[in-house]
């Protein structure tokens, strides 16, 4: 049975030691992007939340900082996000360099243990050295609390037509808005979430940004809204909203009207995937919306099986929106850095694949590893692959193209037993697009798959924890297909 060691990820972030939720705070400044998150550096369990720190130049090879933002007379430090304050609207800054504000919410575990309501508020921190020292202010909070339990996680950005800073908050079963000329002082404009989309758990960690739409041109604003549990496949996961924003109040497009508690808007329907935001000062010259998310799940993320650190975050990826018919759609895929480690790829021009399983790659090596591959002429029967290894250890996944449905299934990947629900059922999927082609991009690391379908409009993450690495992959089908186009790139990291 693999150890600690084993099981940590070869690409994908995690921490030295100690406990890892949320990514926080993040924002790219010459050359270097930060990324903050909920830590517990004591314990390999959620507990007294500091914000980490690690730097990055490529968004793929991560060094651990010191830990950023520490605990306080006000509270633990809960979930929320930085951004540059260029013009120095704060007045936070020494006049030379631009000061950078995080904005995170307070947590007095000693007022909720009292049984009081206002026991989160929000405060700042700022950063004179381009983020590597914090200095809080001096008169935290900024936000306080109305009298309401879950108030939290609080996601700045500039509004450029208004001139002002906009925040969304996530306030128990809601998204509320507030504005500021200064980061300093906040008013409520406006609430939104009663009666749209997910409600089977409490609203965590909201994102607001506007993006372009692909070939329209056409300008949208996004809201990202994590929930948990109520997730597609149980637990947490994030949920999406497209429609506009006016610097007040945001209101969907008219395509998700009375968008019901099922839906099929979430940025990525495995199990793993929680509270991502995006970056914030990316370039314009750049003009990305990177991405990235907890790889876990509250349902057993405290249990998962190893001791030293516990959770990773997902691949940093790039989002994209697409008009699709009548509505919008958010379309995911591993930033293109990821391609600059590609070693030693293998190509395969077609296979064929039918009847019994066929073997794409035996031997391999997939604990840092990007494979795509194509099934042309999609027909109405179920695509099932299979990863495996020699003690037993399969880990499945696939297309039932006569439910137009995915399908992740890690019951028998390895250790599952540490938690009841971690093995139970398999994860599925709806297929978005309807081409006659399925276009498939996997990224395997030690112990997470993340399954970029069409293109990423359908997006499957899940951690698996197998006994022995995996060293083979099959394709299966109950009729002949033609698998095309198979590349497994291999990543090098040294
Ligand atoms: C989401 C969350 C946030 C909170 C943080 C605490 O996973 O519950 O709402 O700020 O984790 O660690």
């Amino acid at each position: 049975v693999q150890s600690d060691s084993d099981f940590r990820p070869n690409f994908h972030f995690t921490p030295d030691s100690g406990w890892m939720n949320d990514p926080n705070g993040m924002f790219y400044l010459d050359g270097t992007y930060h990324l903050f998150f909920q830590h517990n550096p004591d314990d390999n369990v959620w507990g007294p939340m500091h914000w980490g720190h690690a730097t990055s130049t490529d968004l793929i090879i991560w060094e651990e900082q010191p830990i950023a933002i520490e605990p306080d007379e006000y509270g633990t430090i809960f979930s929320g996000s930085a951004v540059v304050d260029h013009k120095n609207t704060s007045g936070l800054g020494d006049g030379t360099t631009p000061p950078v504000i995080a904005i995170f919410t307070y947590h007095d575990a000693e007022a909720a243990d009292a049984g009081d309501d206002d026991y989160q508020t929000q405060g700042i921190a700022y950063s004179l050295d381009k983020g590597k020292t914090w200095i809080k202010y001096k008169q935290n909070p900024v936000l306080q609390n109305p009298g309401i339990r879950d108030f939290r996680d609080p996601k700045v950005g500039w509004h450029e037509e208004e001139q002002k800073w906009i925040m969304a908050l996530a306030v128990q079963d809601r998204i509320s808005f507030y504005s500021s000329p200064n980061l300093l002082e906040w008013e409520h404009q406006s609430d939104f979430g009663e009666n749209m989309g997910g409600h089977g758990g409490v609203w965590e960690c909201p994102d607001l940004f506007k993006m372009t739409v692909e070939e329209t041109g056409e300008e949208k604003w996004v809201l990202l809204v994590s929930i948990n549990p109520g997730g597609p496949n149980g637990g947490s996961a994030t949920q999406y909203f497209v429609g506009d924003f006016d610097g007040g109040t945001f209101t969907p497009d008219k395509s998700i009207a009375g968008m019901k508690e099922e839906h099929d808007y979430w940025i990525d329907f495995g199990k793993d995937n929680y509270a991502g935001v995006t970056w914030s000062n990316i370039p314009e010259s750049d003009g990305r919306d990177i991405f990235i998310g907890w790889m876990s799940n509250w349902q057993y993320a405290n249990e998962v099986p190893t001791e030293q650190w516990r959770s990773s975050m997902t691949v940093p990826r790039n989002l994209r929106l697409k008009k699709d018919g009548d509505t919008y759609r958010i379309l995911s895929s591993p930033v293109k850095e990821l391609e600059k480690y590609f070693s030693g790829s293998k190509e395969v021009e077609t296979i064929k694949v039918g009847g019994e399983p066929e073997v794409l790659a035996s031997s391999g090596d997939f604990t840092s590893t990007v494979i795509n591959f194509k099934i042309p002429n999609l027909q109405d029967q179920i695509y099932l692959f299979t990863f495996s290894n020699e003690v037993g250890d399969n880990l499945k996944f696939g297309y039932s193209h006569i439910d137009k449905e995915f399908f992740l299934d890690r019951g028998d990947s390895g250790l599952t037993d540490f938690n009841d629900v971690f093995g139970r059922e398999t994860s599925t999927a709806p297929r978005l697009a309807d081409s006659h082609t399925l276009d498939v991009e996997i990224v395997m690391d030690k112990t997470s798959i993340e399954i970029f379908y069409d293109n990423g409009k359908t997006v499957m993450t899940e951690i698996f924890f197998p006994r022995e690495p995996y060293e083979i992959l099959t394709a299966d089908s109950k009729e002949d297909f033609e698998l095309r186009d198979l590349q497994i790139n291999q990543l090098n990291f040294n």
